[in-house]
């Protein structure tokens, strides 16, 4: 197992390129099993979890070729599907896999889904996604441990109204949806710029999708769809990560190819932080704006709230501010692994059911500390980078689920970070 060694306590300074979203790349890949076109996608970030989803999809049958030229340029075509199920070995690496439900539904009337089982941050159910595409038609049975669906007639739109935002739930209806017969609204759909860029990918193979972005989409469906290009948007929760990676390290960065506007909530809470956030042509700088970092209250909420992917990696930053931050985590039930490992280097945290307190200190201490989930491990290297002394991250395979070439990003603005097998 790889190991993380980080020597903490130097100001980041320089320029990091963001890659595409991990969590819009997902999605893209699945909807390519809708055609028999050819779908080409860019800025595709080379993470494992887009690894195992593009091994997914070759299994039911995609071929999946690296294009030369710009890296992540990737292109999928699926003549036939030469299989409709989605194994359970690699359904419980990556709960995504199950995006391809909807998408085989749609195209030949049939699936067999592993249920994806519970992960680090809860048991991550997957009823809303069932439930909705029962709405559309679908008969759905629970057998050993598989989801066995079938829609002998094909699935025909309906009204489905989610008791809260689910971006999976919303992401595999959309795609079901884009192939039924008739019209599908979606209420309470979620409005992630994931969401908004899977439904730019579908209209350019021909869907027809209103309300991007808005908490109510409607689908009116097609009988077939056609090849796309599309280029994968930036990932906001990584020029998230590099941001609070510039301010713990009261250091200043260029984030370069995402947009600031693309951190939402996050950005006025790192200003009330006391970080300096400044447009730039294809990104922005950031840095302290005067040296002193205070401690904000954040809750985590559905699009356009702040965004749970980035309540750890908030936290490590809290630790070390003046005065103290409640942190709320209303999304997932377990979303606190880091806390123990962050005290480990010194911070002082307390935990009450959904909500932390954390009182900032003067420097956190390097320590070995274990990775548990794919933010809490990314936010023990934010906590490193700005500690004294050396910090050892065990199970880092974590880390690359879903940030690409994490080490060669940060060495490249000056912190001092090694993989160590
Ligand atoms: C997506 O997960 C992201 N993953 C997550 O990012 C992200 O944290 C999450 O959305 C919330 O924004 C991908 O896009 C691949 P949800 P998803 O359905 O779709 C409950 C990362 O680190 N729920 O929006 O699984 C669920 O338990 C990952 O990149 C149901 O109850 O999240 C959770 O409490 C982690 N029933 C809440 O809704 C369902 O059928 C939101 O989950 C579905 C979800």
């Amino acid at each position: 197992m790889d190991r993380l060694v980080i020597t903490g306590g130097i100001p980041l300074r320089g320029t990091v390129r963001i890659s595409g979203a991990k969590n819009a790349a997902l999605p893209a890949i699945a909807a390519a099993l809708l055609t028999d076109e050819p779908v080409e996608l860019a800025n595709v970030p080379d993470v494992v979890d887009v690894a195992s989803m593009l091994r997914l999809v070759q299994r039911l049958g995609t071929s999946a070729t690296h294009i030369g030229g710009a890296p992540g340029r990737i292109r999928l075509l699926t003549p036939e599907l030469l299989s409709i199920e989605a194994p359970y070995d690699l359904v419980r690496r990556m709960r995504a896999s199950v995006l391809v439900l909807g998408p085989l539904l749609a195209r030949v009337g049939r699936a067999r889904v592993s249920l994806p089982g519970g992960c680090a941050i809860g048991p991550r159910p997957i009823d809303l996604h069932l439930k909705g595409l029962e709405r559309m038609g679908a008969q759905i049975d629970l057998v050993d441990g598989y989801v066995e669906a079938r829609a002998p007639d094909g699935l025909h739109g309906a009204e489905i109204e989610f008791p809260q935002p689910s971006v999976g739930a919303t992401e595999n209806l959309l795609m079901a949806a884009t192939l039924a017969r008739g019209t599908t609204r979606i209420v309470n759909a979620a409005r992630e710029p994931e969401i908004v860029d899977l439904v730019r990918l579908l209209c350019a193979m021909g869907a027809r999708i209103e309300g991007a972005g808005t908490s109510i989409l409607e689908i009116e469906g097609v009988s077939r769809l056609g090849g796309a290009h599309h280029t994968i948007l930036p990932d906001r929760i990584e020029a998230g990560t590099y941001a609070i990676a510039a301010a713990i390290t009261g250091g200043r960065l260029t984030i370069e190819q995402a947009p600031l506007e693309l951190l939402g909530a996050a950005r006025d809470k790192l200003c009330e932080a006391g970080v300096e956030l400044v447009e730039r042509e294809n990104g922005f700088e950031v840095g302290r704006a005067n040296g002193i970092l205070e401690g904000v209250d954040v809750m985590t909420r559905p699009y356009p709230g702040f965004a749970t992917d980035l309540q750890a990696q908030f936290m490590a930053l809290m630790c070390v501010a003046r005065g103290a931050a409640m942190i709320t985590e209303t999304i997932f039930e377990n979303r606190f692994m880091h806390v123990p490992e962050l005290m480990r280097m010194g911070a002082k945290i307390t935990v009450h059911g959904g909500s932390a307190l954390v009182r900032g200190v003067e420097r956190l201490k390097g320590a070995p500390v274990m990775a548990t989930d794919l933010r809490a491990s990314v936010s023990l290297v934010l906590a490193a980078l700005a500690a004294e002394g050396r910090t050892e991250i065990n199970r880092i395979y974590h880390l690359d689920r879903g940030y690409e070439a994490l080490e060669r990003k940060l060495a490249a603005v000056g912190a001092r970070i090694e993989r160590v097998p």
